[in-house]
């Protein structure tokens, strides 16, 4: 297994780092406080590449491999977790999905314009009382003839009024949906300015205050047949390979989020002083930096073991989750520590590793808890997880069409 970065890759990542310091850390820390996200950042990034950094050229994207996801997805959250989020939803949980499991109508008309930004999307599988228990959703979209009539509403969904199209998840199977049986549930492209589509945005976050989270509801909602992805009844796999991706981006932008939080550490490090000499110099602060180095290590070798994987076009779900699992517990404990490191200056918002803090927490909870991922790895263990062949894998890198 080789884990090495390539040369492109590695320009991918100066390149990304030098964006997001130009164009998102400038007004950065205001908007976090104000709750004021800046839209024409997610259109920057998309003039960028970024938005479809490892589609198919065919498809509008820059056709790199699935390691330029990472890196991009680590690059952004050096700087700020909303702006990872977006690669998360968009490019993750959205664009892949379709890659893996859409008709070519269904790339034509709906990839391509988000390989290049023209079009933003974003995932609905979470409702209010359906998060981690994904075959309790409520959503349910009714076939007739032509067409499904979706009604539900789904929450803590990224960019919520700023996609033009979201991946719903809802049961077409009122059988299956009191049965609490997965193979009910049905993906669907929706787009945001149909009738019935009512995007709401959330406030009062703890953290990602720069992004946008809300929710949508969708009251009668026509969608056309052709809008349907993949088979009836298939959304659940179609769900949780889509989680496959966006968990892989959670991760790589943990290991950015743990790189932030050591360099702004160790720069501190050697500006206060304490006893007469500079803080660095006590062991319980080396101790400190020696856990966050540790984790970024950890953490950055699971994620590329998932790019090799997928650029193989092996599936990882397992790999995926102990990444995620790892790295987002990993992260929320480093950004712990570099509070701790900079003492009463840590808690406040003049320094960024409060905000790095309180981003920090909500990847433990979303696209899967870390209870998820314990129950997940405790599955696979004692061999009552099995990973079976798919319909539609994930291809490979580079892509063959
Ligand atoms: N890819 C494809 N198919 C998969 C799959 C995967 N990764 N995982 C499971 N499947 C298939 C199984 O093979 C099985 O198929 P068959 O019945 O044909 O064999 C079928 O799906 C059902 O599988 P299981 O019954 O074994 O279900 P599970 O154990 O895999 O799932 C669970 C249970 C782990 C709790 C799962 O429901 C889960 O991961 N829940 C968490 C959901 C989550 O992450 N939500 C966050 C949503 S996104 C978000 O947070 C919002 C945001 O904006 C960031």
């Amino acid at each position: 297994m080789d884990l090495s970065y390539n040369a492109d890759n590695e320009a991918l990542r100066e390149g990304a780092l030098d964006f997001a310091k130009r164009v998102v850390e400038p007004g950065l820390r205001e908007r976090d406080e104000n709750q004021s996200p800046d839209e024409s950042i997610y259109r920057a990034m998309g003039k960028e590449g970024y938005l479809g950094v490892c589609l198919p050229e065919q498809y509008g994207g820059l056709g790199m491999d699935y390691h330029s996801l990472a890196i991009v997805s680590e690059a952004f959250e050096y700087v700020d977790t909303s702006a990872r989020v977006i690669i998360s939803v968009h490019n993750g949980l959205h664009s892949l999905a379709l890659l893996q499991w859409g008709t070519e109508a269904q790339k034509q008309k709906y990839l391509t314009p988000m390989a290049t930004g023209d079009k933003i999307g974003t995932f609905c599988l979470t409702e209010p009382a359906a998060g981690s228990d994904v075959v309790g959703l409520e959503a349910f979209a009714e076939k007739k003839g032509d067409r499904y009539v979706l009604n539900g509403e789904k929450i803590w969904i990224s960019l919520s009024t700023v996609a033009d199209q979201y991946l719903v998840m809802a049961y077409t199977d009122r059988a299956k949906q009191k049965a609490r049986d997965p193979h009910g549930i049905s993906a669907f492209i929706v787009e945001r300015k149909w009738k019935g589509v009512e995007p709401y945005v959330l406030k009062g976050k703890l953290g990602v205050r720069a992004g946008v989270t809300g929710g949508v509801a969708f009251r009668n909602v026509e969608i056309p047949a052709e809008n349907l992805v993949g088979h009836e009844d298939e959304g659940f796999k179609i769900a949780m390979s889509a989680l496959d991706n966006g968990r892989y981006t959670v991760a790589a932008g943990c290991v950015g989020l743990m790189r932030a939080c050591l360099d702004a550490s160790v720069k501190y490090c050697g500006e206060r002083t304490t006893e007469g000499k500079p803080i660095g110099r006590h062991q319980l602060v080396q101790q400190m930096l020696a856990y966050m180095v540790q984790s970024i290590d950890a953490s950055d070798l699971l994620v590329r073991k998932c790019g090799w994987l997928k650029n193989q076009g092996k599936r990882c779900t397992r790999e995926v989750s102990m990444a995620k699992w790892t790295a987002t517990v990993a992260s929320q404990q480093c950004a712990d520590h570099a509070i701790e490191i900079h003492g009463a200056y840590g808690f406040s918002n003049e320094f960024p590793v409060e905000r790095f803090w309180r981003n920090s927490r909500g990847a433990v909870i979303y696209e899967g808890s870390k209870e998820i991922h314990q129950l997940v790895q405790a599955g696979y263990a004692l061999g009552l997880r099995q990973d079976h062949p798919l319909r539609c894998e994930l291809p490979g890198w580079p892509y063959k069409g």
